[in-house]
């Protein structure tokens, strides 16, 4: 079983909370694509359960499910080739979930660098369930035994509790190969996209300002007035990548660039060495606009038929489950509940 089960098995999973941004899109969803594209069996999910962690108006909360699915489909994950869904429909994870939060020891949540940044001074009023949300993740993952997460930086750690919470497991009930230990896949030049306001940042869905992010709804007009109006330096672009080096602002835009051409920071530098903002913004700017707008339209086409949203969901939800719910009756009798 474990050997056929193990075999490059891509999950991965975004929050429908809000907007996507241009962040999630080249760390995430442009990934997403060239792995569906690659030798991978690859599983996408719009986890829903994830985002009621923070309070979600309903009606909200199912039109960003919808968007998120036109987005996945807009940039090209094909239904396919690809499995599709969104989490509360394969009850699965919350069932492995709530398996792993008695896996997973109280002490390594209190690490959880996420948790404590969301959760600021105000760790006493969150959710619950956002405490728990690492181990829910892990179920994610898990319940299909994945062998491949690509995500963007900042959920690392996350990946990495995974690998902890598949390995306890694994230990305590003597099954030294039933969950397999998932490999974050954090590459390419947008691994952490940044604010364009203050390149300090991380670009999210929850910044302050509208200027500071690209939203995957933004129109052609918008997009290019963010990159012209985004923060730059004095200095014109270095002559090599050595010369980004505290220049976190510049390091974005040509890191952006890189991702948005399929190329690298270094051939950036190398076609802008030297160049003024006066030149490279507006080519970015360009550049943007010739990637973004055509997912954006897709996009707002798609989203004009919600029951056809609404029935790839649930085509893709049966095909998750046929993978989940074997791999939970089988931890349900490794752990000693007694089935029917
Ligand atoms: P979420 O919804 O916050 O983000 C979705 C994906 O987008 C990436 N990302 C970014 N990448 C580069 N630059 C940025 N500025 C940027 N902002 C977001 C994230 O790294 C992520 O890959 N916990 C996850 C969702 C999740 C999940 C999973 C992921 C739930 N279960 C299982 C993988 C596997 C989250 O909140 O992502």
């Amino acid at each position: 079983m474990a050997d056929a089960a193990h075999t490059r098995r891509v999950f991965s999973g975004i929050k429908p909370s809000g907007g996507l941004t241009m962040g999630n899109y080249l760390g995430a969803i442009k990934r997403f694509v060239e792995m569906q594209n690659a030798d991978y069996q690859s599983i996408y999910c719009v986890v829903d359960m994830h985002a009621i962690t923070v309070w979600q108006e309903p009606d909200d909360l199912r039109h960003a499910t919808r968007e998120l699915v036109a987005a996945y489909i807009a940039s090209g994950i094909d239904p396919d080739k690809s499995i599709l869904f969104n989490q509360s429909q394969v009850s699965a994870h919350a069932e492995l979930g709530w398996v792993f939060n008695c896996v997973a020891r109280v002490g390594w949540m209190n690490r959880m660098t996420q948790f404590k940044d969301k959760a600021g001074k105000n760790a006493e009023a969150v959710s619950l369930g956002l405490y728990a949300y690492p181990s829910l993740m892990a179920a994610d993952i898990l319940i299909y035994h994945a062998t491949h997460v690509p995500v963007g930086e900042d959920q690392k750690q996350h990946v990495e509790l995974t690998r902890d919470i598949a390995a306890k497991f694994n230990h305590d009930f003597k099954v030294p190969d039933f969950f397999p230990q998932p490999e974050p896949i954090i590459d390419g030049p947008a691994t952490r996209v940044m604010n364009l306001r203050d390149g300090t940042k991380k670009m999210s869905k929850s910044g302050q300002s509208d200027m500071e992010r690209i939203n995957m709804t933004d129109d052609a007009a918008l997009i290019a007035k963010k990159f012209k109006k985004a923060k730059s330096d004095a200095e014109p672009l270095p002559e090599t990548l050595a010369g980004l080096a505290g220049r976190p602002e510049a390091k974005n835009l040509v890191e952006i660039y890189a991702a948005l051409s399929d190329t690298t920071p270094e051939a950036v530098i190398a076609e802008f060495a030297g160049a003024q903002w006066g030149r490279f913004k507006p080519a970015l700017a360009d550049l943007a606009v010739a990637k973004l707008e055509p997912i954006s339209l897709e996009m707002a086409r798609l989203m004009q038929d919600p029951a056809e949203i609404d029935r790839i969901l649930a085509k893709g939800a049966d095909k998750a489950n046929a993978i989940a719910q074997p791999i939970l009756d089988k931890t349900y009798d490794i752990v000693g509940f007694v089935r029917h």
